[in-house]
């Protein structure tokens, strides 16, 4: 059986991606790419077959047994590392968020797109079953015309923990990380695209940080003065998106707040309504209300539903459903959020 051999590099969600993309009959890890060699020496022993291991994200990417790499760094890395495995020809698939600003999350599109390989975002959150089960509906018709969605996602106590000697877990709290490139734009990606991938127009939006820079809010104990200091990122955002048709988003991204936890998407259709969590839909039977709940059988996990369908784009040339172009006009959406935010005014979105 024809295999993409594939390297990965990044050893956090490298892993669970790396793992879908094993189990799959038709897909194989060969090489682990990381700056921690215990960290890839750790995932390898998941791993049913030996693989090479690499520090350098450039010396894999010429590896000429490698057809496929999954990019799992830091976000400040995710161009750096797609550009170069484009360069070399082989087919890439990216973490979120595609980038750590527009201007990075544009050259890797055009690259990408100039030189045909397989590109694609992985989405854990939007190729969930019960997400994938609603974009159907959608796109059978089945709640009418949809015209607007309402998303959050909040963490009471998550602002993700770094400590000791692994600096490089600072990424998240410089420049091009923070609570809306890594967690709000999950729900962003999804309500975009059940609506159909409108066209965006106009953004507005407020953001800060209330929690991190005061050594409050972190998933465990905060890290030491000297390391939350160096906060210079957003741990909350809020946006308005207006798109062509009157359609539009409200989104919500808090990685700390005095509020539960909650990770939730709402769907308004002249026909039908829904919710994600836990999933519902709202319709009209004979002028009475009616909810429904329905089961979702659950086939696969969202990144063994990434992954597979990552290898039939590679192996079978099937289109693919979630091209880097998503990830860049997601991460146009965002950065037009947080400039807003900076501005305080609306930006235009030209995308
Ligand atoms: N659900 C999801 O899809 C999901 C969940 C978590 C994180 N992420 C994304 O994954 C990315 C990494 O987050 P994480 O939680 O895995 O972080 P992490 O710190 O656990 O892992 C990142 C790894 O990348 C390695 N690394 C850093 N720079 C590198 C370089 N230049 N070359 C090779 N390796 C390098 C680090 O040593 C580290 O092992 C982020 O972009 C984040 O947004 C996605």
């Amino acid at each position: 059986m024809e295999k993409v051999r594939i390297a990965i590099v990044g050893m956090g969600i490298g892993r669970p991606n790396g793992k879908a993309l094993s189990a799959d009959p038709r897909g194989e890890i060969v090489a682990l790419c990381d700056l921690a060699e215990d960290r890839m020496k750790d995932f390898a022993s998941d791993l049913p077959n030996p693989v090479k291991y690499y520090t350098d994200y450039k010396v894999i990417c010429q590896d000429p047994d490698i057809d496929a790499v999954f990019v799992g760094t830091p976000n400040q890395w995710h161009v750096p590392v797609g550009l170069e495995v484009i360069r070399n020809g082989k087919h890439v698939m990216t973490t979120k968020p595609l980038a750590d600003s527009e201007e990075a999350a544009q050259q890797l599109v055009e690259e990408a797109e100039a030189s045909g390989v397989v590109n694609m975002m992985s989405l854990g959150h939007r190729f969930g079953d019960d997400c994938q089960h609603l974009g159907q509906l959608g796109q059978d018709g089945y709640f009418g015309e949809l015209y607007y969605a309402k998303a959050r996602s909040f963490r009471r106590n998550g602002i993700p923990i770094w400590r000791g000697k692994d600096q490089l877990r600072l990424n998240f709290i410089q420049a091009g990380g923070g609570a809306f490139r890594d967690m709000g734009v999950h729900v962003l990606d999804t309500s975009w695209w059940l609506l159909g991938t409108p066209k965006p127009i106009y953004a507005l939006g407020t953001a800060g940080a209330k929690f991190g820079p005061r050594g409050l809010g972190y998933n465990g104990p905060p890290p030491e003065k000297a390391i939350y200091q160096q906060f210079a990122v957003d741990d909350y955002g809020t946006g308005f998106i207006m798109f062509e048709d009157g359609v539009s988003i409200q989104i919500e991204s808090f990685w700390a707040a005095h509020h539960p936890n909650e990770l939730q998407i709402e769907l308004f259709g002249t026909d039908a309504g829904a919710k994600t969590n836990p999933l519902t839909i709202y319709r009209m039977v004979d002028n009475k209300p009616q909810d429904l709940t329905p089961e979702v059988e659950k086939q696969l996990l969202p990144f063994e539903r990434v992954a597979s369908h990552f290898i039939e784009c590679v192996l079978d040339g099937v289109t693919c459903k979630a091209p880097l172009k998503h990830g860049l006009i997601v991460q146009q959406m965002m950065e037009a959020i947080l400039k807003s935010a900076e501005s305080g005014q609306p930006v235009q979105l030209k995308t």
